[in-house]
């Protein structure tokens, strides 16, 4: 049975589910950001979890990713869809816009970011960090909103809370990056180590701070981009399951454990 999970901010509270139901969830990782909203749309299970906590609590580097994947694994989410504000390093993506980004950078630092280690040893590919089957859906989902919608993109993940400097937004642009936001990774890499296809829609509120000309990357504008554009967060998530597909999925995400652990049975805690 396919069961979308959706990872994303305030702009989904609201959303519509049948059956809605808020509930508290552990894991073998402690306790997810906040309760996770659970029902149907269009026949579909879905899942909800805001990812900084209702209110906005808890920052970034803080964020207790692998409560949060091992949840939605445990409620059966087959497909997470993560929502996320980003700024742009390029002139054509323009705050409002809506990037399906399919590559990422990682500049975060010290975050938990695997479910493996001493015990268990597994070594997942990350080529690919993303769904191109799910990624794929979730732009048709985002053309419905009446957004700009832009496939592909490499998203720079920085550590923050503070945004970049000049000369970082100038050296990641320069390098190639297309957005840059704070909450991609470790998210995709727990994804894929929990067999769960993953995708990310980058709502662009900010061009960062590398355009001649322009101030600094201001929280109170950032908030004003994605008030204006909530409307197309929530839309998104509400076509997403009239678009999922069965699986098994063709880019193998959720059989990426089959060749990945390297530790004996014998040996395994
Ligand atoms: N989220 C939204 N805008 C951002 C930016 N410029 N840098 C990092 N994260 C962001």
């Amino acid at each position: 049975m396919m069961h979308l999970g959706l990872i994303g901010g305030s702009g989904l509270y609201g959303l519509p589910l049948e059956g809605a139901e808020w509930r508290a969830i552990d894991t073998p990782w402690g306790r997810p950001s906040d309760a996770i909203l659970t029902g149907r749309l269009g026949g579909l299970p879905v899942s909800f979890l805001p990812r900084h906590g209702r209110g906005h609590r808890i920052a970034p580097g803080e964020l207790p990713a692998r409560a949060n994947i091992a949840a939605l694994k445990a409620l059966g989410v087959t497909d997470v869809l993560s929502i996320s504000a980003v700024g742009s390093f390029r002139e054509e993506m323009a705050p409002g816009h809506l990037v399906v980004v399919d590559q990422v950078v990682d500049r975060t630092t010290g975050r938990p970011s695997s479910f493996f280690g001493t015990g268990c040893v597994a070594h997942v590919s990350l080529a690919h960090p993303t769904c191109a089957r799910l990624s794929a859906l979730a732009a048709a989902a985002a053309r419905e909103t009446g957004a700009t919608v832009h496939e592909g993109g490499t998203y720079l993940c920085i550590e923050g809370p503070q945004f970049n400097s000049r000369a970082e937004s100038r050296l990641w642009r320069s390098l190639g990056c297309d957005v840059v936001g704070m909450t991609m990774l470790p998210e995709a890499r727990l994804a894929r180590e929990a067999e769960l296809c993953y995708a990310t829609v980058a709502m662009v509120t900010d061009y960062d701070a590398w355009r001649e000309g322009e101030g600094a990357v201001d929280v109170a504008a950032v908030l004003a981009v994605l008030a204006a554009n909530a409307e197309a967060g929530r839309t998104l998530a509400m076509r997403m399951p009239a678009q999922l597909t069965p699986h098994p999925c063709p880019h193998g995400c959720d059989r990426a454990l089959d060749h990945a652990v390297v530790t004996a049975p014998e040996a395994r805690d």
